[in-house]
């Protein structure tokens, strides 16, 4: 069998985490490939509200087998805060959590060294959620990073202080306050300590097994697209690659093992933390979608920027990840607009393009749209396509021609259950 991945196509927050729990049954394994704790995906089914940060989203569902990739950054800290919230669920951890002993640990010093890198940067600052992720890929791609699998060392101390000190120093130029220190190093070591029983394993070589047993793998992908550190725009983007090659290198699985490429892309367009966001409504429009569509950070709490849908970017999205097949999340959202622009062009320096170009400063992207009617309806009780509004369906229909592409599913709330299948489409 193949590996199949799911990825977001915008600036994240796309919904991947219900639509991986939505698909779960159909898979034996779901892995996450990269990012850390500066993810939250939500999850909602029997009137409970679920959010993860670094295990993935099929942890809920019987018979699946969940992985944390070599790929993934990892907070020992909340990763026992995420165990600790599973308890009550009844979830067997050791039974159905596996985690990379190639995965990179997050440091409390690689936290403060987040904080002090912002605070530097002032009002250049990237937006970071502050959980530590960018310090923390620089030393794996520095070569000076501690590993899952360092834990079982018997010097893993003495590791730990040595990078430690090195970080002490960075801060110290930064002139970074520390006296937290103490506190976040004692609740990090008691962590580690818990993770110590966790199942580690070599992931690449258990991934590769799974599909030679004839196993279904879905990879999990954080973040979106458009925060790729090579792709995204550049400086304000995460430290991974959040793209379907990621996926490869964040679980080692050949490029020639990716079967289906799940690309989730919200009705419209959020983002959270600094940067280009040609879209982007400032006015009313903005806050009405940010209202309805309840669009505050779910790892951060902060209020998310709105926009309309953005098609440049999202061909753009498409074409390097080479997405398969389309799902459309909160269409529920954009109930009760009369009309729904789409950004099927830019302005840029007295030229009409239609790519994200180079350099682009915050502003200088001015967006063409389209029109299209919008619809009324309340669509979260709907049960199969056939319900849509008709509207909806010319939206849907206007998406798949403009990005070649069709659009699987339509999700119409936050539940599992508000999810529609285009069954003549096919998941
Ligand atoms: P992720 O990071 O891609 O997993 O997405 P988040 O969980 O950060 O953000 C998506 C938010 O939208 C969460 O609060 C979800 O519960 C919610 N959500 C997902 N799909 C839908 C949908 O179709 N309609 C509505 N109204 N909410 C949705
Ligand atoms: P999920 O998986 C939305 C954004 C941050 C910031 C930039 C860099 O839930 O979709 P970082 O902490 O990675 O150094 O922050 O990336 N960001 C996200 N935005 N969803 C996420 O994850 C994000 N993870 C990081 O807001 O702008
Ligand atoms: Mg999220």
């Amino acid at each position: 069998m193949k590996v199949d991945v799911l990825l977001g196509l915008q600036w994240g927050d796309e919904g991947k985490g219900k639509i991986v729990d939505v698909l779960t049954p159909k898979y034996d394994v779901i892995a996450r490939f990269q990012g850390g704790p500066n993810a939250g995906h939500t999850l909602e089914f029997e009137g409970i509200k679920h959010v993860l940060h670094t295990i993935p989203s099929g942890i809920f569902r019987k018979n699946t087998q969940n992985v944390i990739g070599n790929g993934v950054v990892i907070d020992p800290v909340i990763l026992k805060k995420e165990l600790d919230a599973l308890i009550p669920f009844g979830v067997k951890v050791n039974e159905v959590l596996k985690v990379s002993r190639k995965a990179h640990l997050i440091l409390p010093t690689h936290k403060l060294l987040d904080a002090a890198s912002e605070k530097a940067k002032g009002k250049d600052k990237i937006g970071s959620t502050l959980k530590g992720i960018g310090p923390t890929y620089m030393d794996k791609t520095g070569r000076n990073g501690l590993r899952v699998g360092d834990i079982e060392a018997a010097d893993f101390k003495e590791r730990y202080n040595r990078l430690k000190e090195k970080h002490l120093q960075l801060l110290g130029n930064f002139n970074f306050d520390t006296h937290q220190l103490g506190a976040l190093e004692k609740e990090w070591m008691s962590a580690i300590k818990e993770m110590q029983n966790l199942v580690l394993i070599d992931s690449e070589h258990y991934i590769n097994a799974c599909m030679k047993n004839g196993q279904a793998v879905l990879a999990e992908g954080a973040q979106g697209s458009l925060l790729d550190i090579d792709f995204g725009s550049y400086p304000f983007v995460t430290s991974s690659n959040t793209i379907c090659a990621g996926a490869c290198t964040g679980l080692g699985i050949a490029p020639n093992r990716i079967n289906e490429v799940f690309g989730i892309f919200k009705a419209y367009c959020t983002r959270v933390g600094s940067g280009p966001f040609p879209t982007e409504l400032k006015d009313e429009v903005g806050e009405k979608i940010r209202a309805a569509g309840h669009e505050f950070g779910a790892t951060t709490g902060r209020p998310r920027r709105c926009g309309w849908l953005d098609l440049p970017a999202l061909k753009y999205a498409i074409m390097l990840n080479g997405v398969t097949k389309l799902i459309m999340t909160k269409s529920d959202v954009l109930s009760g607009f009369d009309s729904i622009d789409i950004c099927t062009h830019y302005n840029y320096r007295g030229e009409k393009i239609d790519y994200l170009p180079f350099g682009v400063e915050e502003g200088e992207l001015e967006p063409v749209y389209e029109s299209i009617p919008g619809w009324n309806e309340d669509l979260t009780g709907l049960q199969s396509a056939d319900e849509l509004p008709e509207t909806l369906n010319n939206y849907v229909d206007y998406l798949e021609k403009a990005l070649e592409t069709p659009i699987t599913i339509v999700s119409v709330g936050p539940d599992r259950s508000q999810t529609i299948i285009r069954e003549a489409v096919g998941v």
